[in-house]
C-alpha cells in the first residue's frame, strides 16, 4: 500500500498571527502526526519574493516562519521541512509547466484579477503593480505540488483556485505527453472558520489587526485586551458564542476550562475578567513554544542546517520524476 503525499506552503509575508496558527498550522501539524502520510511542509520564499523585495525582510521572515513550525513542535522524522528556494528542481519544472499552460488560465486567477479589476476601478494602467512573478504565482504553486507528486494539498479557502489551476496544468502536460503527473486534491478544513482579529474584522496582517503568535507575555496581554467587545456591564449574563474572547478561548483551554467559563459568562463575568483568563491560557500554551522560537531564532545555522537536511530528502523524493519529465519533453535521447 502506498502512503499518501501531502504538501503544504507557507508564505513568509508577515509575522506568524493566530489565524494563521488556528486555520492553517495546527491542522497541518495534525495531519503529520496522526496520520499515515509522507508530509512535506516548506517555506514558499519565492512566492513571498512576488511580494516582498527588501533583502533584511524576506530573510527574517522566511527564519520566523521556519522557526515557528518547529517552535510549535514539527516533527523532523514525520515531516521533509525545507526552504523552497533550496530545491531549484521547483524552478525547472515550474518552466517546464508555463510552457504547457495557457496565458487564459492565469488571467482568471483571482490574486491577479483582483489587483487589475481595482487598477480599472482607479482608472489606472490595468496592469499597474504586477510583476510576472505575481502573475505566473499559480504555475509555481503547481510546480511545488507536482514535483511531488502530493496526493493531498492542505489550503485555506482562498488557496483552492490554485489547486484547481493545478488540476488543468496536470490534465494539459498528461494529455501532450501521457499519464505523468497525479492530480493533486486540497484539504480545505470545513470546521475552521475565519479568526476575527482585534477588531472584529478577520485577523489578517493587511489590517493590522493581528494578534502575533510569539509576542512577549506583556505584550500579549496588551493585545488581549484590546480586543474589541460590546458595552455589556459586567454581572450582567454574556452570550459565550458571539464573543471573540470566548472563541479564541476555545481554541487553547481544555473542554472542562470552556465549560467553567461557559458558565461564568451567563453569570456575568466582566470583560476584563474574561481576557484575562484567555490571557491565561494562550500564555500557559505559548509559553514553551516561545521560548524555543527565540532559542531558534538566535540559531539561524541550526535552522539552516535542518532545512537542507530537508532540502535533501526533498531533492531525493523529486530526482526520478524530474528525470521522466525531462525524458517525456524531449531532453535526452
Ligand atoms: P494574512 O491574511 O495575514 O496575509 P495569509 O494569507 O498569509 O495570512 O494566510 C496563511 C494561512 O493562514 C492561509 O491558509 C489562510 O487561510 C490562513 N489564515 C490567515 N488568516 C486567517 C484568519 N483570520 N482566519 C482563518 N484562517 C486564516
Ligand atoms: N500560495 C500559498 C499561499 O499563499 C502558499 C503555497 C505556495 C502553497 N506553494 C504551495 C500552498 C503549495 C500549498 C501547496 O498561502
Amino acid at each position: 500500500m502506498t502512503t499518501d503525499i501531502v504538501l503544504t506552503g507557507i508564505k513568509p509575508t508577515g509575522k506568524v498571527h493566530l489565524g494563521n496558527y488556528i486555520a492553517a498550522i495546527k491542522p497541518a501539524l495534525q495531519i503529520a502526526n496522526n496520520s499515515d502520510c509522507t508530509a512535506l511542509y516548506f517555506i514558499a520564499d519565492y512566492h513571498a519574493l512576488t511580494f516582498i523585495q527588501n533583502r533584511d525582510e524576506i530573510n527574517d521572515l522566511s527564519y520566523g516562519i521556519a522557526a515557528t513550525w518547529l517552535a510549535l513542535g514539527l516533527d523532523l522524522d514525520r515531516v521533509i521541512f525545507y526552504r523552497q528556494s533550496d530545491v531549484p528542481e521547483i524552478f525547472e519544472l515550474n518552466w517546464i509547466l508555463s510552457c504547457l499552460t495557457s496565458k487564459g488560465l492565469m488571467n482568471r486567477a483571482h490574486a491577479y484579477k483582483a489587483i487589475i479589476d481595482n487598477n480599472q476601478l482607479l482608472g489606472m494602467d490595468t496592469d499597474m503593480g504586477v510583476n510576472m512573478g505575481l502573475f505566473t504565482y499559480p504555475i509555481l504553486m503547481t510546480a511545488d505540488i507536482l514535483l511531488f507528486q502530493s496526493d493531498k494539498v492542505p489550503v485555506g479557502k482562498d488557496q483552492i483556485q490554485h489547486v484547481e489551476i493545478a488540476r488543468d496544468i496536470v490534465d494539459a502536460f498528461n494529455w501532450n505527453y501521457g499519464d505523468t503527473f497525479k492530480l493533486p486534491n486540497y484539504i480545505v478544513d470545513e470546521n475552521t472558520y475565519v479568526i476575527p482579529g482585534l477588531n472584529g474584522r478577520k485577523m489578517s496582517k493587511s489590517y493590522s489587526n493581528t494578534i502575533p503568535l510569539f509576542e512577549s507575555a506583556d505584550d500579549l496581554k496588551k493585545l488581549i485586551n484590546k480586543i474589541k467587545t460590546d458595552s455589556i456591564p459586567p454581572n450582567q449574563p454574556k452570550d459565550p458564542d458571539t464573543s471573540n474572547v470566548f472563541l479564541l478561548y476555545k481554541e487553547f483551554a481544555t473542554p472542562s476550562q470552556v465549560q467553567v467559563l461557559r458558565d461564568r459568562y451567563q453569570e456575568g463575568i466582566s470583560w476584563g475578567e474574561a481576557k484575562q483568563e484567555l490571557f491565561q491560557v494562550m500564555n500557559n500554551f505559548l509559553e514553551e513554544p516561545r521560548k524555543k522560537y527565540y532559542e531558534l531564532m538566535a540559531s539561524p545555522e541550526t535552522i539552516d542546517s535542518i532545512l537542507s537536511e530537508g532540502a535533501k530528502k526533498a531533492k531525493a523524493l523529486a530526482a526520478p520524476l524530474l528525470e521522466n519529465v525531462k525524458t517525456k519533453i524531449g531532453r535526452y535521447k
